[in-house]
Formats: C-alpha cells, structure tokens, sequence
C-alpha cells in the first residue's frame, strides 16, 4: 500500500487549482441513469470514487467514456450513457467501497421501477442509517422490502407517482435521491427541510438542464413536476469547497500564502469567517481566493451543521490547524457521532486534544512533531498530512487510498507550492 512522506516545516506560497467536488460529482453521475441520452460531466476530478462510481454505473448496462486531461491537465470529461438499463442490481462489493452508491437508488426506481441494493453498513464515521432515503421514496409510492443485508425497493404499476417528503433531519444523501426520484414521478412532489448544499443545487441545476422543472432550488422547500422523460444534457461540475477548505487550512497552518484558483467564496462564507476569526487572512481574486497568514493563530470555537453552518468535511482538518493556535480552541461535532479518529493521531504528533463526547478541546502547543500516522476516513487522513506539513522531521501518513478517494494529485499540488512531500510506493 502507498505511504505519503512529509517533510514539515516549510511555509506554502503559490497557486493551487482547485478540482471538481467529490460529493458533486457522485451524485451528477447517477443522474445518466435517468435519461436514454448521454450526460457529459466536464471539469470531472480524477479521484478513486469516480472510478468507483464509474464501475457501479457499467454494472447497470451504462457506458462511460472519459476523455481529456492529457499532459497534467485538470478537469477531464465524462460522456454517460444508459441507453438501457441492464440490471438494477447495486453490488455488495462495490457499495462497501463507497457509501454514494447507495445514490443509484432513486434514479434507478425512477427510470426501471426497481431497485435492488446492498445496505452501506456503518462506516468509520458513524453509523450512517439511510431511512430517510427509504421513507422518502416510499412517500413516491415506492415498496420497499429488506432482505439479506439489500434493500429492494419496487415502484408502483406506472412508475412512482408525486408526493409530500419532509424530512425530520437534514440528510444531504437523502435529499439527493429523493430528488433524482421525483423528477420523473407522474405529478407534483414537495420536499420540505431539504439540504441546502452547494453540491445539491448542482444536482438541481444538472436535472434542470436534462429537462427537469424544480422550484426552490437552494432552500429548503424544493417543488418538483414530474416529468415523464427527461433528455441528455452537458454540465460542468462545481469547485470542491472541502478541498478549497482543506488548502486553506494548509496555507494557515504552515503560515504560508496560497492563491486557491477556481475556488468560490460564497458557498465557502462559515469555512471563511472562522478563518478570519483565527487570524488567517482571506480575500476574494479574479481567479479564486487568496490565504495568508503572516501572525499568529488565535483559538476559536467551531461547530459543525448543515449547510450554510460549519461543514462537518472541515472539521478535522480545522482541528490540525488548532492544534497549533495560542490558546484553546472548542470543537463540536453535531452531524456524526463519532468523527473523531483523528484527534489520537495528532496526539502521536504532540497535540494537546481532549474529547468531552461531541466536544474536542484543542489546548494549543507551539510545534508539532513527525510521527508515522493513519487514519480510517478521508477527511482524517487530510489532517494528519496538514499536521505534517506544519510538524518538525518525518510524517509518514499510512492508508493513502483514503486520500485518493477525494483529493486529486495531493502530493502533486502541495510539492508545487513549497511542500517536501512524496508517495512512496510499496510495491
Ligand atoms: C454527505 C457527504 C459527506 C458529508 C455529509 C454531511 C456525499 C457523498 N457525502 O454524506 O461527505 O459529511 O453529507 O454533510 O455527499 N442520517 C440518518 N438517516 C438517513 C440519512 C442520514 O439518520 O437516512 C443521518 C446521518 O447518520 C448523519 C446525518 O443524518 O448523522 C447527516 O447525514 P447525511 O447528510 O445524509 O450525509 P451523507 O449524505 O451520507
């Protein structure tokens, strides 16, 4: 398995590009599944999960075909097509890989009137139920039986009909299958507490441009008239907020200066404002966002929630800037029980972290040190290479495959500007 091997200690200063977002792109590639016509998806990150989601998608008779990005270019192109559907059967193997599998539902009870699942299981975050997805779609009409650890879900004589869908808690997932469910449902459906994530509203756009008619997009309450077909479409799929985040953290935490170039402000406004409130400096160019820190970082308190709040995807990575703050910072995690696996691996590397059930105490040190570290999600593992970046002598951060699930060229990016950082290969 592939190690990254930080040398830490040297500020970043440069541009980084950012790439097409990773929770965007998962949810746009299920939407080919709802049309006979192809769905081209520009500005398409090379990360593991789109391979994934790539492989789940061939399995349902869809082909894929990817083109671009040749001589270190980013942003590739993917052409979808589901021609027919060959089989509604989402696999075990493929669904314990990668949770966002569980997104082929909707679409696929929409276009072929059934669905066949495997159960995600509990995951090293939490234990990640999906009965909201199912109620919402049960709302559409749909039947849904569970049996050897899959879910089959059957819509009626006539395809799945509209419906009232409001959600007790906010549940990015769930608003997105329900979602891809109701556009082609016969009628009106109303999604009440909806997510309200930037990568939701690209899923919206997305449909609207395949012919789908969404009202409320971006807020709360989305209203959907079904519509009996939609068409192909091409769209391109928006900057990674959680990698713009992340690279913020890594131009503060090595007191550096980075210019994120494609990054968007506005749907970053939590992430930015506890930023500035640590004392790293922000400010908007004509190519993205510019991030500086030039003194040093003032403790703060942090809490995660649905968005506009807090993104729980920052959480660990706001941690590792913590770790090195003049004072102690309080962090509350209210969206997974348990999304603190990081917080014994940065103690490996000299942090000073209390956990008090949903609430981490970061008590601020001067340095960090080198450790060898692994995390068991992809966010944690974000930390710990941002810990290395800013910690005195050798990181080695073990499970690199978590990263590659989310960051496209990592070590590429951050030895450009200024990092000491290398994958060392062990095979
Ligand atoms: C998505 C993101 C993930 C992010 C999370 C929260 C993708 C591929 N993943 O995950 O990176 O951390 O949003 O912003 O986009 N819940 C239930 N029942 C359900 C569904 C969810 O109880 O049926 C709970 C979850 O356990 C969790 C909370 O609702 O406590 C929010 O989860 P949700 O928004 O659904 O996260 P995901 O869509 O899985």
């Amino acid at each position: 398995m592939d190690k990254i091997v930080i040398r830490g200690g040297r500020p970043l200063h440069g541009s980084i590009h950012i790439s097409g977002a990773k929770n965007a792109v998962l949810t746009l590639m299920p939407c080919a599944l709802l049309t006979d016509e192809p769905l081209t998806l520009r500005n398409l990150p090379r990360l593991a999960d789109v391979d994934t989601f790539g492989h789940l998608l061939n399995g349902h008779g869809v082909s894929t075909m990817i083109e671009g990005a040749r001589g270190g270019e980013f942003g590739r192109v993917m052409t979808a097509r589901a021609n027919n559907i060959s089989s509604t059967i989402a696999p075990y193997d493929i669904v314990r890989k990668m949770r966002a599998s569980i997104l082929v539902l909707g679409p696929l009870l929409a276009r072929a009137g059934e669905a066949t699942v495997s159960l995600p299981g509990g995951c090293a975050i939490g234990n990640r139920p999906i009965d909201l997805h199912l109620t919402a779609l049960q709302a559409l009409g749909a039947e849904i039986e569970l049996a050897a650890g899959y879910v089959k879900a059957v819509a009626p004589r006539g395809g799945l009909r509209g419906g009232r869908i409001d959600f007790p808690m906010v549940s990015v997932g769930a608003t997105e299958n329900a979602l891809m469910a109701a556009v082609l449902g016969r009628g009106d459906t109303v999604i009440d507490n909806a997510a309200r994530e930037p990568e939701i509203v690209d899923l919206a756009r997305c449909l609207v441009a395949m012919g789908a008619a969404i009202d409320g997009i971006g807020t709360g309450r989305l209203t959907i008239q079904g519509r009996d077909r939609l068409h192909g479409a091409t769209y391109a799929v928006m900057p990674d907020r959680i990698e713009t985040g992340s690279y913020a953290c890594a131009a503060a935490i090595t007191g550096g200066e980075l210019e994120l170039v494609g990054a968007r402000v506005d749907e970053l406004t939590a992430v930015v404002a506890l930023l500035r409130q640590a004392g790293v400096e922000v400010s908007e160019t004509p190519r993205g966002l510019r991030v500086k820190r030039a003194n040093g970082l003032h403790p703060i308190k942090v809490t995660t929630e649905p968005y506009p709040g807090f993104p729980t995807d920052m959480q660990a990575q706001f941690m590792a800037m913590l770790t090195l703050a003049d004072g102690d910072s309080e962090l509350t995690e209210t969206i997974f029980e348990n999304r603190y696996m990081h917080v014994p691996e940065l103690a490996r590397m000299g942090a000073d972290i209390s956990v008090h059930g949903r609430t981490a105490v970061v008590h601020g040190v001067k340095s960090l040190v080198g450790a060898p570290v692994m995390a068991t999600d992809l966010r944690a593992s974000m930390s710990l290479v941002l810990a290395g970046l800013a910690a005195q002598g050798e990181t080695i951060v073990n499970r690199v495959y978590h990263l590659d699930r989310g960051y496209e060229r990592l070590e590429e990016k951050l030895s450009a500007v200024g990092a000491d950082i290398e994958r060392i290969s062990d095979g």
